[in-house]
């Protein structure tokens, strides 16, 4: 038996995919019935680092997507379009499709999953989140017996980069960035990256399938690393913490009678030394799960990279294809799906507003170096019901005096009402950073 591969995009990953279904010694003896029947690209001059035949390369993607000969469509792409409409078209033809794109995924859900319900095909993307970390099929099917707390994430290789050499070398974002575009590890134009939209289209996806509903990616809260400065990694060192991109989401604690609501967010958070995603360095990714029973859970390993996401990339075929081959009964008129692989989620979850958030804050002060300044910001936190873990003077920054401030758990709220008091207080300059505490 053989089950014919259209394959969309030869690019990184798309190269790395097809090495992989090339190359089947050593490996599960099922990719040797994998075959690439197809790939589309947008170039058929361009030269490539994979053997294939001439007749296999076309431009034509929606053939690929539509040709009857295909039973599983690639989606490698990347972008919103038109992988979106290849998806769904390959969907209506009865294709099952497997894809490594967040971007498409986080928005599109709903349209996608749907329309695959209703062909009876599986949509699988366990490359979109964490590169070659097995995390999707973990949440679906070997932790799907738990209730999932909370999924911490470090899932964004290239401001875990960044941050790392902002951290090793004492220098500033500006500096790192433009020598990690130089070297290769982050993209020309970097904003979804160190805006943190690529790590919110990624734990918008896994806290879809942790705690199992909807989300709309617009309730995701996102703020980026480019805030963060050369004195705010050297303040958290001081004080035991070390600076990550995070990716939440987490369930939050709520009354009986009031309706569950979940925490997604992400943002740099000073992370406590010696929690596990503190030594996640570089530009490796990191998912840690927390849930009943299982208690904690990480998984580690590289998010992004030709072998890494082809390794992903083919392991969601050979799930399907294992599935086609043991399926010998003809589809009854309402599809079956398998149960812990398909998406059948129907109801949103609901997204707590950011100033529900109970958590530790760290701020870094500007203040004129006058007596009592320490003071006013005291009371302007006990005005709201902010604790203080700690306060430091270490120095000055020109003629002003710095000062960091570590809360103790705080909601949101609060803690912003304080600081609208903050700024008004004639001492204060200006409030230099603001960073939310593991
Ligand atoms: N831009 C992503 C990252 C690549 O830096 O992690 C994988 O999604």
């Amino acid at each position: 038996m053989s089950f014919k591969i259209g394959l969309l995009g030869l690019g990184t990953v798309g190269t790395g995919t097809a090495e992989i279904l090339l190359s089947p010694d050593g490996r599960h003896p099922l990719v040797q019935e994998l075959e690439v029947y197809r790939v589309g690209v947008r170039d058929l001059s361009k030269p490539r680092d994979v053997q294939l035949s001439k007749e296999i390369l076309t431009t034509d993607l929606e053939a690929i997507a539509t040709d009857p000969e295909v039973d599983i469509v690639v989606e490698l792409l990347g972008g919103l379009e038109p992988a979106r409409s290849l998806i769904l078209k390959a969907i209506a033809h009865g294709k099952h499709v497997v894809t490594a794109n967040k971007a498409v995924i986080s928005r599109f859900a709903e349209e996608i999953y749907d329309a695959a319900n209703e062909k009876g095909v599986y949509v699988m993307l366990e490359a979109a989140v964490g590169g070659g970390i097995p995390i999707i099929q973990p949440l679906k099917q070997t932790l799907g017996v738990n209730r999932i707390q909370a999924i911490t994430g470090i899932v964004n290789g290239t401001t875990n980069y960044i941050l790392t050499r902002m951290q090793n070398e004492g220098v500033d974002f500006a500096d790192v960035l433009a020598d990690a575009q130089k070297l290769g590890y982050a993209e020309a134009d970097p904003t979804a990256d160190v805006e943190g939209f690529d790590a919110a289209d990624k734990i918008a996806i896994l806290a879809s399938l942790a705690f199992g509903g909807r989300i709309k990616l617009e309730e995701v809260y996102h703020e980026g690393i480019t805030k963060v400065g050369a004195a705010d990694i050297a303040y958290a060192e001081k004080l035991g913490f070390v600076i990550k991109l995070l990716a939440v989401a987490k369930q939050m604690s709520v009354k009986s009678n009031e309706p569950e609501q979940l925490q997604v967010r992400v943002h740099p958070t000073l992370v406590p030394k010696q929690h596990p995603l503190a030594s996640v360095s570089g530009v490796y990714n990191a998912i840690f799960v927390e849930g009943d029973p299982i208690g904690q859970v990480m998984f580690y390993g590289r998010g992004a990279g030709a072998g890494p996401t082809a390794s992903a990339v083919v392991s969601d075929i050979l799930n399907i294809a294992s599935i086609l081959k043991t399926s010998v009964l003809p589809q009854p008129p309402t599809p079956i799906l398998h149960p812990l692989l398909a998406c059948t989620h129907q109801h949103y979850c609901q997204i707590a507003p950011m100033e529900e958030l109970v958590t530790r804050f760290y701020a870094r002060f500007l203040t004129n170096d006058n007596p009592g300044v320490i003071g006013h910001l005291g009371t302007a936190f006990g005005n709201h019901g902010v604790s203080l873990e700690s306060v430091v003077q270490t120095g000055f920054r020109g003629d002003l005096a710095e000062i960091v401030v570590v809360t103790h758990d705080v909601r949101e709220g609060n803690f912003r009402q304080a600081l609208a008091e903050i700024r008004a207080l004639e001492a204060v300059d200006s409030i230099a950073s603001l960073l939310r505490v593991l």
